[in-house]
Parts: structure tokens; sequence; C-alpha cells
């Protein structure tokens, strides 16, 4: 029987994914057939020690939540990427260099709807030989109160240029809590942003390989509660925009695990966070969400050993750019975009995958949502997150949520 081997990199308090990723794999095994014959997928936790650069592994692909995080695992996804050809989810060479920043200007090229984003220099300089000397030579004043009443107005939003879990950002309401967030920013690198209030809605979308899921996001409610429940909160075709926007910020950057923030505000669709590679997928943020997450783990993670789907470490910047500079209509690039995206997903061989290979993938996830092991799950991970005073209402509170969707998909 043919054997390939997951590796699953993960990070501190999270206990729900990977264990309910590996009691897929268990359920599912065989998972599929290649070449008619059955295919068993080792799931494994990967391990950080010392590594030869010319070592071997006998990992297939990793499913990465680390990387972006810590130093030593990323450098081993790089090696194994390299040298080894392991398939990874996400790339972290882009990763690394495109992060919010350059992800922004990217898609500003291909023309999507950032809102206006200005970077501006460091408040504090490092305390490094020749910073100073560079910045007395080279560096401009300038007149903060001026750029942000001139380009912006009040309310805009200040935010550090490779920013992740809401570290540092600010909204600012006024010239004073414009000095006041500049001052506290000290040595990070800050955008300005536009602030886009009063909108219709916030929507964050999930998207793992081809497969992308547009939920209602509330940024204003606790942790635990922004996801919302509620379906059908776009028109189709604001949905269907929002959908080709992820896939195309996804496929360019070579992104396969990512989440995407988008404000539809006057009807216009605002992506304004969206490099969050490694996204969290924790089932006290997703709660009813989170067994689609899981079933689309295992959909694509199989469907990339089982293909021997290469890792694509280039990118082709090129083909977004023709788009982008040809006489099209916004939706028309858009399309365009969306084509490049599903030809590097092999969208439609992957469609056909799930729907031959894996038709009894939803009634596994099903079963597995309804067993001890993963109310055990949902029951510790509770207890690693809430404070033992909370843990009662939350694990019931969970569990409720869970049982929804249990309803909801035997319907
Ligand atoms: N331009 C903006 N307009 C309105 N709200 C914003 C804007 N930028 C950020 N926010 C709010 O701040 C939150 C954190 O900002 P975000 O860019 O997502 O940072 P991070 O990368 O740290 O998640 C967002 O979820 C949103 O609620
Ligand atoms: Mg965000």
């Amino acid at each position: 029987m043919p054997s390939k081997k997951l590796g699953l990199l993960i990070g501190a308090e999270e206990e729900d994914w990977p264990s309910a990723l590996e009691a897929m794999y268990r359920r599912h095994d065989p998972v599929a057939a290649v070449n008619g014959e059955p295919l068993h997928v080792q799931v494994e936790r990967v391990r950080v020690h010392p590594f030869n650069l010319r070592a071997d592994t006998s990992y297939d692909a990793v499913v990465d939540r680390l990387g972006h995080w810590q130093l030593n695992p990323r450098e081993w996804l790089k090696k194994v990427a390299l040298f080894n050809g392991v398939y990874l989810l996400n790339n972290p060479f882009t990763f690394q260099s495109m992060e919010k920043h350059s992800a922004y200007v990217a898609m500003m090229r291909l023309g999507l709807h950032v809102p206006k984003t200005w970077l501006i220099p460091l408040k504090t300089y490092p305390d490094k030989p020749g910073y100073q000397e560079t910045a007395s030579r080279y560096y401009d004043w300038f007149d903060l109160p001026g750029l942000a009443g001139h380009e912006f107005g009040y309310p805009l939003y200040m935010k550090p240029f490779d920013g992740g879990g809401w570290r540092g950002v600010s909204r600012v309401g006024d010239e004073g809590e414009l000095m006041t967030a500049y001052d506290a920013s000290s040595q990070t690198m800050m955008h300005l942003q536009r602030g886009l209030e009063n909108f219709d809605i916030f929507v964050r979308a999930l998207a793992i390989g081809p497969q992308v899921n547009i939920f209602h996001y509330d940024p204003t409610r606790p942790m635990h509660d922004r996801y919302q429940v509620s379906s059908n909160f776009l028109s189709p075709e604001h949905a269907a925009e929002a959908t080709a926007v992820v896939k195309t910020i996804n496929a360019f950057f070579r992104w396969e695990f990512n989440s995407c923030e988008s404000i539809l505000k006057d009807g216009v669709l605002q992506p304004i966070d969206f490099a969050n590679a490694c996204p969290d997928v924790a089932i006290v943020s997703l709660h009813y969400h989170f067994p689609w997450a899981i079933r689309s783990l295992l959909a694509w993670s199989l469907f990339c050993v089982a293909s021997d789907r290469p890792m694509r470490l280039d990118m082709n910047t090129r083909d977004y750019l023709a788009i982008a500079d040809s006489e099209r209509s916004y939706p028309e690039k858009l399309a365009a975009y969306e084509a490049l995206a599903d030809a590097y997903f092999d969208t439609e061989r992957f469609a056909e995958f799930r729907a031959t290979q894996l038709g009894h993938l939803d009634q596994v996830m099903w079963e597995l949502a309804q067993a001890q092991e993963f109310d055990d799950m949902l029951v510790h991970n509770v207890c690693l997150i809430f404070p033992a005073h909370e843990q009662e209402q939350f694990i019931a509170h969970f569990r409720g949520l869970i049982a929804a969707w249990v309803q909801a998909e035997a319907r």
C-alpha cells in the first residue's frame, strides 16, 4: 500500500485542529486510492531539533501554523522546501518577504480596492552605529498632522507595516491621538490607513487551497464571538467578488492556508488585512465553522500528497501584471486573476478528486463532531484558553454551536 507522511507544525495552546485533523485521517484510512491502490497517510507532529542542511526528510507535506512566528521551524521549512521538495502550506519565502506591507503594494498594483495607505518613518531610530547619522543626513523632516489631515482625515488607522494579531493597531480619532500613537510606535514602522467606518459589513474569509469560505465577522466582539454563524449576508455578486479576491491574493503569493479581512463600504469591497498565512483556526474562534476548516484541511492536504503536487517556489507575477496593465474593467480583471488562481490551484482536478475520492468526507466529519474524542478535544481546549470560572459556561457554549452545525449538516 503506498504511503505518505504529513507533518503538522503546531503553535502553543493548539490542541484542537491538530487533534481533529489526526482523528479525521485515522477515521478516513485508507484515505484515497492512487492508481487503484489504497493510499495511507501517516500524520505526525513535527519536532524541532538540530538538522543537517543536506539531510533527507521523511515528510511529503507539512501543514504549518508556526513558521511565521518562530525562527527555527521557519528555516527548517525553507530547507525542506528547497532541498527535499516537501510540499508546504504555505510558501515561507513569499510570506516572509511579502508580509502586510508588500502584500498591500502588490494587490494595489493589481487594482484591488485596498484603502489608501502611507508608510511613515520610524519614530525612534534604533540605537545602532550609522542609523542616527544617516537619519540626520538623509531623512526628511515631515509634518505628520499635516500629512494625516491632508491625505486621510479622521478617523484613520495606524498599524505596523508587518502587522499580525492586532499588535500595535490604533484607531486614531484626532491629532492628539495621532501623536500619542506615533510616540508609542517607537521603533515599529507604521502605516497610516484610511479608516473605514459606518460600513455595510465586515467579512473574514478563510481559504484552504481553492476552498474559500466567507464569514460575517464582527471585530468589535470578544475573540470567541467574532465569527458569526449567519449565512447569506452578502449578495451573490459580492460573495463571488470576495471569493475571487481571496483566491487571487493566495495564488499570487502561493499561500494556501490564509485568511483575508475585507470591509464592504458604499458597495465597494475593500481588503484591509490579508497577509495572515497560517491563520487562527482554533475551535474557540471558529466554533460553528471549525468542522468546515478541518474537512477542508484534510481534503487539500490529501490532494497535495496523493497527486504529488509539486511545491511552487517561484511566482508568476508577470502574468498578473499583464492583466493589471490591460484595458479590462475591474470585474474582467478579477475574472482573469481568478482564472490564473484556478490554474495554480488545479481547482478542476481538485474538485474531481474531492467528488470521486472523498465522497464520504462530509459523513466522516459529521460523525467525528459527535464523537467522544471530539468533545474531549473541545473541553481540553476550552480549559487551555479560558480561566477556571468561565470554563463550564464556555464548554456549554461551544458544545451548543457544534451541535447546531451537526443539525444543520444533517439537513
Ligand atoms: N482601515 C481600516 N478601517 C477600519 N478598521 C480597520 C482598518 N484597519 C484595521 N482596522 C481594524 O483593526 C483590526 C486590526 O487591524 P488589521 O489590519 O487586521 O491588523 P492585524 O494584521 O494585526 O490583524 C481589524 O480587524 C479592524 O477591526
Ligand atoms: Mg486582522
